[in-house]
């Protein structure tokens, strides 16, 4: 398998005949994991000095040896930061790689640390870290593609553009009021990351194999110095437990679900046949064929990795189904699932964010196809029912004649002359005129949440203080 780790001592484990040395092979490379756990390098050496200084806190290793197992494991994190460090494939894991590294910095003290101690409680601590950072990484992203939102919604709470539904031509709305329509799904998206941070904040650590341990160890101390709330409180479900992996992934399923609504809308809002937005070069590109065009890549990729983290989250899912309490090793497939999934969705938001910061939205068609399609015809119904006093199933009635009559005259229903109103419901006056443009029919839609510019403002410094 591909893989930049080194393989120091395949060539001794060419022992036996042609038979036996194949499944040996095999066995290391469907065992090792180091080819994708080297990520959690640092996490892995935070976890062991939090180990290191407990144990020598409560007496069960000498200050001496905590040390010298302190200073290996820093020298350890500058070697791999800088890239001097030989990660090899017979050790299977980052965790197994550090400390057979710390032996040989810092000789028989290095075996110390893996008191009270295993790699079942190890890796579930490393990941949980590491997941907790990425959803604070997520948590602040999502910040950025909501300031993204705001301003552009502050900018055009007066633009108005077609509202749909069925992706035909609905009622008119503002763009302003659109925006804030993803503000409120990533604001929801954030506060389902702020959760699952809160869920996960119990350290592992101190969990051991899978029933605790007889050293008298400190797990608050631990659970403390790592920054999480306080320890876990059952060592079986500790090294079982891989919901905090699943959380995240179901967190970035419907952000991404989210954000690639918004890349089809860009990709529809874009075509010339709407010309409602237009995509900044940077965030676009050209055919190599057609010169007249401009397509709309990142939106299309965005919509594309949302099905790659949906596919992440189905498979921890189905690894974790079947499994009997505690550890079993299906769970090392846990974390490349969690790694594509984190790429994915950190760049989506991020070329989501630039899309929407940088397009340029083209107020005057987006008006023109507001009012195209009898977008008013509702507000011509309200009026019957208002100042006519029709009941509202009659006045959509007779607003679908006068819809009839306009389309068969090919005009717009302000087009039409009182006199038509007039032979279609005798109550009509001119000052229906009013209510049929698209201005007046935003604005009149004041009830709470509605799309009245006035409405989008107060929605608009709602979100602004609660960032
Ligand atoms: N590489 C392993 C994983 O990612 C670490 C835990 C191994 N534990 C064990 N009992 N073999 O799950």
């Amino acid at each position: 398998m591909a893989d930049d780790t080194t393989d120091t001592k395949s060539s001794n484990q060419m022992w036996g005949g042609r038979f036996a040395s194949g499944p040996d092979a095999i066995m290391e490379e469907i065992n090792a994991s180091i080819g994708f756990d080297k990520k959690l390098f640092a996490q892995d050496i935070r976890g062991s000095i939090a180990h290191a200084t407990m144990l020598a806190h409560q007496g069960i290793i000498s200050a001496e040896d905590k040390d010298k197992i302190v200073h290996g494991l820093n020298t350890i994190l500058s070697e791999i930061e800088s890239g001097n460090f030989e990660f090899s494939r017979q050790l299977e894991d980052i965790h197994m790689n550090v400390e057979a590294r710390l032996a040989t910095l810092i000789g028989p003290a290095a075996g110390r640390l893996h008191t009270a101690r295993s790699r079942n409680d190890q890796v579930a601590l490393d990941f949980r870290l590491w997941v907790k950072e990425e959803l604070q990484k997520t948590e602040r992203m999502l910040t950025g593609l909501i300031a993204a939102f705001l301003d552009r919604a502050e900018e055009h709470a007066e633009s108005v553009m077609p509202g749909f539904t069925h992706l035909q031509t609905a009622q008119p709305v503002t763009f302003g009021h659109h925006c804030m329509a993803y503000v409120e799904m990533f604001g929801r998206d954030r506060s389902r990351v702020r959760h699952a941070i809160e869920h996960l904040d119990e350290s592992p650590i101190g969990a051991a194999a899978l029933a605790g341990t007889g050293y008298p160890i400190d797990r608050h101390m631990t659970a403390k110095a790592l920054g999480f709330r306080e320890p876990t409180r059952n060592s079986i479900d500790t090294v079982s437990d891989r919901d905090f992996a699943i959380e995240f992934l179901s967190i970035a399923a419907i952000a991404g679900m989210h954000l690639s609504r918004l890349a089809e809308e860009i990709v529809i809002w874009s075509t010339p046949q709407f010309g409602f937005v237009r995509l900044s070069d940077a965030f676009s590109t050209g055919s190599s064929i057609m010169p007249q065009k401009k397509n709309p890549d990142a939106a299309e990729l965005v919509r594309a990795k949302t099905g790659r983290i949906n596919g992440s989250l189905v498979a921890l899912l189905t690894i974790m189904k079947g499994l009997p309490l505690a550890y079993s090793k299906d769970m090392q497939e846990d974390k490349e699932q969690v790694f594509d999934a984190a790429e994915s969705l950190e760049l989506a938001i991020a070329a989501m964010t630039g899309m929407v910061r940088d397009m340029t939205v083209n107020t005057a068609r987006m008006k023109a196809a507001a009012g195209s399609g009898y977008s008013t015809a509702t507000d011509l119904a309200d009026w019957l029912v208002r100042e006519a006093g029709l009941p509202f199933r009659d006045a959509h009635h007779v607003t679908g004649r006068a819809v009839a009559l306009a389309e068969s005259k090919g005009c717009d229903l302000a087009e039409l002359p009182l006199s038509d109103l007039q032979a279609i419901h005798a109550a009509i006056t001119d000052k229906v005129y009013d209510v049929l443009t698209v201005e007046a029919s935003v604005a009149s839609r004041k009830s709470f949440g509605g799309t009245a510019p006035s409405e989008v403002r107060k929605q608009i410094a709602f979100w602004r203080a609660r960032n």
